[in-house]
């Protein structure tokens, strides 16, 4: 089959109340129609289209290198002018397939169904729902058989009590739905062009329209402003944290979770309320993340453990080492199996060996540490001279004291010792104590001033 694919996102979305165009708006970190998209080259169509209006040029830049085909709708004259707009572009012998840039849960299997039921004429997407308020309504004849689609400004009481509504969503073929819109007019309640009307043009000819129906209202429901947005966001979040659970991943609250990107887990993980994960994560087998946690493109090993509080960015992080509280690991960050990040450290660009521990308020930035260095409370790499940064190496078994500056390019020999309070700017031999700090004096006899006394 060729399959071409027209997605209409023209609309303005006035009611998001925004500059952006409405299908920038995100979801689950996406652009809705990021997530159209990535739904319609699950089909492998032969091209999509996109029909883009209202801020247009944002809309394009935001998907140049989608390789998506533009086409612009100047003027917004209804949903069926909006697909002639695509036609050129579209083969007779093409099937069409119409999604919305501004529904975009909708699913590539209930596509694939569409599009299949599309190969003799009309297919239309219907759902019923308890409340069809605002939709266009599904008429039925005797039989069953469809016979229009009346929208909601243009129906009479009766019509209203349908309960079966158009999602919007169809497909037919080229040749066929190229001769239902060139005869379209816009004699209608919204003087628009209606794209439902190839219905009962396709009837009038003698011709079947297909319904197929989905019970998953989720993947039919469209953004058109941000309380639906939040509540499909929200729908959204349930039903991969459901997905998740079944596959084997504890959410102590799949309410308070939040995905937006991919989430790959071995057996028995165990995710606390309130963690956002974006990106991709991959997490291995037994590992415990603690509650409010954020954790971007990070893969962390077998039996880590995350405690609260922590934000992790571009990491990975070996089996059993174990990060925070309050710990940050920014992008560049590898933790060697058992490694110890913990309270108040933040580490970028930093390569962390086996077992090595860095427990309390440190910063660690373009270093390199061996495999059991242990690094003292409030130790500091001094990276950046304020124009280029700097690498510190640290090599196994150092042992670093509290507040000890390191000032970059500096090398820290194996098994050297580092006194408290130094500042190391040159490179300390392995083995050895190097202390670089000023000596502790006393002053024998030495009196502390007394209130009165006389100045001088
Ligand atoms: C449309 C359907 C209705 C259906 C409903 C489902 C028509 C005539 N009606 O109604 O039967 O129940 O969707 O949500 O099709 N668009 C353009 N260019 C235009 C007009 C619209 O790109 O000139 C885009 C909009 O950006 C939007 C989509 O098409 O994403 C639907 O348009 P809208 O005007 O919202 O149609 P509805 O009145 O909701
Ligand atoms: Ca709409």
């Amino acid at each position: 089959m060729t399959l071409h694919i027209v997605v209409l996102a023209a609309g303005q979305g006035t009611r998001m109340k925004s500059r952006q165009p409405k299908v920038l708006q995100t979801l689950a970190g996406q652009p809705l129609l990021g997530h159209v998209l990535a739904a319609a080259r699950q089909l492998d169509p032969d091209a999509i289209h996109v029909v883009y209006g209202h801020r247009g040029d944002l809309v394009r830049q935001a998907f140049a290198d989608e390789g998506v085909r533009w086409v612009e709708q100047a003027e917004q004259l209804g949903t069926g002018h909006a697909v002639d707009q695509a036609m050129p572009g579209i083969p007779d012998e093409a099937t069409v397939l119409v999604l919305y840039g501004d529904v975009p849960l909708i699913r590539p299997a209930t596509l694939r169904a569409l599009a299949a039921a599309a190969t003799e004429g009309l297919a239309l997407l219907t759902v019923t729902l308890d409340d069809p308020n605002g939709y266009g309504r599904i008429l039925r004849n005797a039989e069953g058989a469809v016979e229009a689609i009346v929208e909601q400004k243009d129906a009479s009481p009766e019509q209203l009590a349908v309960t079966e509504v158009n999602t919007g969503f169809l497909a037919a073929p080229a040749h066929m739905l190229r001769g239902w819109l060139q005869a379209l007019d816009c004699k209608n309640a919204q003087g628009e062009y209606y794209l439902t009307d190839c219905v009962a043009a396709s009837v009038a000819q003698g011709g079947v329209v297909e319904a197929v129906t989905t019970s998953d209202i989720i993947e039919t429901l469209g953004v058109n402003d941000r309380v639906q947005l939040a509540q499909l966001e929200r729908r959204h979040q349930l039903r991969q944290a459901d997905a998740l659970l079944r596959a084997g991943l504890t959410l102590l609250d799949p309410a308070r979770f939040d995905l937006r990107g991919t989430l790959t887990h071995g057996p028995d993980c165990v995710v606390d309320v309130n963690c956002v994960f974006l990106g991709q994560v991959e997490l291995g087998e037994g590992v415990q993340i603690g509650p409010h946690c954020v954790l971007e493109n990070v893969v962390l090993g077998d039996g880590v453990r995350v405690e609260a509080n922590c934000h992790l960015s571009g990491a990975r992080v070996g089996a059993s080492a174990q990060v925070g509280p309050y710990a940050r690991l920014r992008p560049g960050t590898t933790l060697g199996a058992e490694a110890k990040v913990g309270n108040f450290v933040e580490t970028k660009n930093a390569q962390v060996g086996v077992g090595s521990k860095i427990n309390h308020l440190s910063y660690v930035g373009d270093a390199e540490l061996g495999q059991d260095v242990n690094i003292g409370a409030g130790t500091i790499t001094c990276n950046y001279d304020g124009a280029n940064k700097h690498r510190t190496v640290i090599n196994d078994g150092a042992f670093i004291g509290s507040n000890s500056a390191l000032v970059a390019p500096v090398t820290i020999g194996a098994g050297a010792t580092i006194g408290a309070g130094s500042t190391i700017s040159r490179d300390a031999p392995a083995g050895e104590l190097t202390v670089a700090r000023g000596r502790q004096k006393s002053l024998a006899g030495w009196k502390r001033p007394m209130k009165g006394d006389k100045p001088g």
